[in-house]
């Protein structure tokens, strides 16, 4: 078992605080990834859980228990650090065996479980050699199997991949979540990269300036991002946000910005301010005349292209809307000249609208018309 309950964490450095009142569950088997940019307190969350350093306020539970004041060796979790953190004096096998001797394992115990985990991350062909003798990718898979050894509650890791060069980071990538699902173990997992948190993780908790911004899973965060943050943050190329304004008129509910017009639902609602999110995937490119100017239902954008970049599977062809500059991918067969007036055109299912002041998601619903969404650790927002 492994099931992890933060409540209310923050940590503070002097003037800084690095966490912020998080509380969050990480359930027994979850691959829970904190994602955030860097500084927004990934690190000293996970230290935290670790044991490694001291909350300012608020408590820590494994497994019903309350860990917050258990010493870091008392806790059962093991780490896996960005810098491997190895013995450089010591041979592969002896810092694999060393989480086992510190407990007094006995000698046949310790190498039994050191060649079956040299054997589960393909290391056994390495274990006489020392930390300076192996490449990265190899000492990365030394650090993740002395987490292994001890069999514990859940695996702490704080970017282990950052050190290794992208094509090797894909393979790892791969193999820890094929590791995850062999263990079924509880992983926590630090990462920038959002690729890393889309491809491994069963829930993304992401951060911004040490606050939760959003909790769900991969699908969750990427077709519903809760405030503008997240849909900024998740997905590359970067998701199009406008400033625009919310009306109705005719009874339909439209949103209204320069060289932007798009019409949502039938409905009434007050005026108010608000930023669109389009990702460049969900608008397509066409020339003017060629679909209806004011659309009946879903958003067209009247633009200029200003410069088209190719990025081997497809195209960005970026747009000048208004005062924005508006990302469109499409297929590399279609020919865009810069300078051409185009309308660029997306669907109603795919147009995200957040609060302008809060930054948070607006939701269609029948009553009240529209719900703000909360951030994780906030009281629910009424409009
Ligand atoms: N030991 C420390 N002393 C002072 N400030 C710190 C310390 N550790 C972290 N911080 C500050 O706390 C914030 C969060 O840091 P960190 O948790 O390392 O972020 P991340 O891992 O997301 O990059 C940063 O502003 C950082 O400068
Ligand atoms: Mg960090």
């Amino acid at each position: 078992m492994g099931r992890l309950v933060l409540s209310q964490l923050s940590r503070s450095f002097k003037d800084v605080t690095a966490v912020d009142n998080i509380s969050l569950v990480v359930e027994d088997g979850d691959f829970l990834v904190l994602l955030g940019p860097s500084g927004c307190g990934k690190t000293t969350l996970l230290r935290m859980i670790a044991g490694l350093l001291e909350p300012t306020s608020g408590t820590l539970e494994l497994d019903g228990l309350d860990i917050t004041d258990l010493p870091s060796r008392h806790r059962d979790l093991a780490m896996v650090f960005q810098s491997y953190a190895l013995y450089p004096h010591l041979s592969v096998a002896k810092n694999l065996a060393f989480p086992l001797t510190v407990r007094r394992t006995n000698r046949h115990d310790v190498s039994r479980r050191v060649a079956e985990v040299a054997d589960m991350v393909d290391i056994a062909h390495l274990l006489e050699r020392k930390p300076r003798e192996l490449s990265g990718g190899q000492r990365q898979r030394v650090a993740v199997a002395r987490a292994l050894v001890r069999e514990p509650k859940a695996f702490l890791m704080d970017e282990p991949l950052s050190n290794l060069d992208a094509k090797l980071r894909t393979a790892t990538r791969q193999e820890l979540a094929a590791l995850h699902r062999r263990l079924g173990a509880t992983f926590v997992y630090v990462t920038h990269d959002q690729v890393e948190a889309m491809t491994m993780a069963t829930k993304i908790a992401l951060l911004n300036g040490g606050r939760l911004e959003q909790v769900g899973t991969p699908d969750e965060l990427y077709d519903r991002p809760a405030s503008v943050f997240a849909a900024g943050f998740m997905g590359s190329p970067a998701t199009n946000l406008l400033d625009a304004r919310l009306s109705s008129s005719n009874g339909a509910i439209t949103v209204m910005a320069p060289g932007v017009e798009a019409v949502l639902w039938e409905g009434e609602t007050p005026e108010r301010e608000i930023v669109l999110g389009i990702r460049p995937e969900h608008l397509s490119l066409h020339a003017p005349g060629s679909v209806a100017a004011a659309p009946t239902s879903g958003a067209a954008l009247r633009g200029v292209v200003e410069l088209c970049e190719n990025l081997g599977r497809e195209q960005l062809v970026h747009c000048r809307v208004g005062a924005h500059r508006i990302g469109v991918t499409c297929p590399r067969e279609q020919r865009w000249e810069e300078g051409a007036v185009v309308v660029l055109g997306a669907s109603t299912e795919h147009l995200h609208l957040f609060d302008r002041a809060t930054g948070r998601r607006l939701e269609w619903r029948a009553e009240p018309p529209l719900t703000q969404h909360a951030a994780p650790n906030e009281p629910a927002l009424s409009v």
